[in-house]
């Protein structure tokens, strides 16, 4: 698909995205647009460099792409001068690489923190008052008249819940000590990078120190939890819940953990509210077409 075809500056997604503001912004810049409309939904870095052709300006990639040495040395044989992210994150992104091959990087954080805090609450009260077993227990025509079966697991009260999220949080700031906050919270919410020092910070360990009928929330990066530990840890301590948006060989989750009843599993849906997509989808032009301008990239991670 392509928009304006006649423009100074090409720019490539490689998916397409929400909305149109960001595709009327490139344009109205003297870009021409060109969006990848392959049905597949995770793009090789042979696909991309074949969409990078020999001359490119700049491109907004997804997370689920290796942008590594090879695609940044492509991208800057063909000139381009910048690459962003349509996301916060950006482990897929080695930022060492874009600067050796002098591509500038953007991300696009802000506009999804309070989907993701959204969905992050969601799956704790869905998982508090085990609304996915509810439910399936409706649909499976187990409901025979009102009996007085206890379909919760922590009683968190709304008022309660909305007060330890919306004003005191209990938040770990590696400073505090983790095992302390592991030990007291009934949810503990994940939503750190993913970098060496949190790949499977949530582990086998760590499980074991949290209380019995905690709930355990990851809206960040599946490997920041060891998926193989959790499943084990699931299936010994039936009270446990956890509510998992992402996982650690997304789009796949690991053996066991769809049978588990304690588990809400979700596709990686957090920041999936139209606003925020298109919100993400014109923080991620407006970073390309900075640096192809000239102007500050918004939303640089080396910031
Ligand atoms: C991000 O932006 O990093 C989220 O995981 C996807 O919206």
């Amino acid at each position: 698909e392509v928009y304006n075809p006649n423009g100074k500056y090409r720019v490539i997604s490689t998916k397409s995205m929400p909305g149109t503001r960001w595709i009327n912004l490139l344009i109205e810049q003297d870009c021409r647009v060109e969006i990848c409309t392959q049905k597949k939904t995770i793009l090789s870095v042979e696909d991309i460099i074949a969409l990078i052709g020999a001359k490119c300006d700049g491109v907004i990639g997804q997370l689920t792409e290796d942008w590594g040495e090879t695609l940044f040395s492509a991208l800057s044989r063909a000139g381009g001068k910048a690459f962003s992210n349509m996301a916060v994150g950006y482990n897929n992104v080695d930022v060492n690489a874009a600067t050796k091959y002098g591509v500038a990087v953007g991300n696009t954080p802000g506009v999804l923190t309070e989907t993701t805090a959204e969905l992050a609450a969601s799956l704790s009260l869905a998982a508090a008052r085990r609304i996915v077993e509810a439910d399936e227990f409706m649909r499976a025509g187990l409901y025979d008249g009102y009996v007085n079966v206890d379909f919760t697991v922590l009683f968190i009260t709304y008022g309660q819940f909305l007060k330890a999220n919306g004003e005191q949080p209990v938040t770990w700031k590696r400073a505090s000590s983790m095992e302390e906050v592991l030990q007291e919270a009934d949810v503990i919410s994940l939503h750190p990078i993913l970098d060496k020092t949190t790949y499977h910070l949530i582990n086998k360990e760590s499980l074991s120190k949290m209380k019995k009928e905690a709930i355990l929330i990851n809206c960040s990066r599946g490997p920041v939890v060891d998926e193989v530990a959790l499943v084990k840890h699931l299936k010994e301590n039936p009270m446990f819940r956890v509510g998992l948006d992402v996982f650690e060989d997304e789009p796949y989750m690991k053996p066991g953990l769809a049978d588990m009843k304690n588990a809400i599993v979700v596709p990686h849906i957090a920041s999936a509210s139209k606003w925020t997509r298109e919100g993400m989808a014109t923080l991620a032009a407006l970073n390309v077409l900075g640096k192809i301008k000239g102007y500050p990239v918004w939303s640089d991670p080396n910031r």
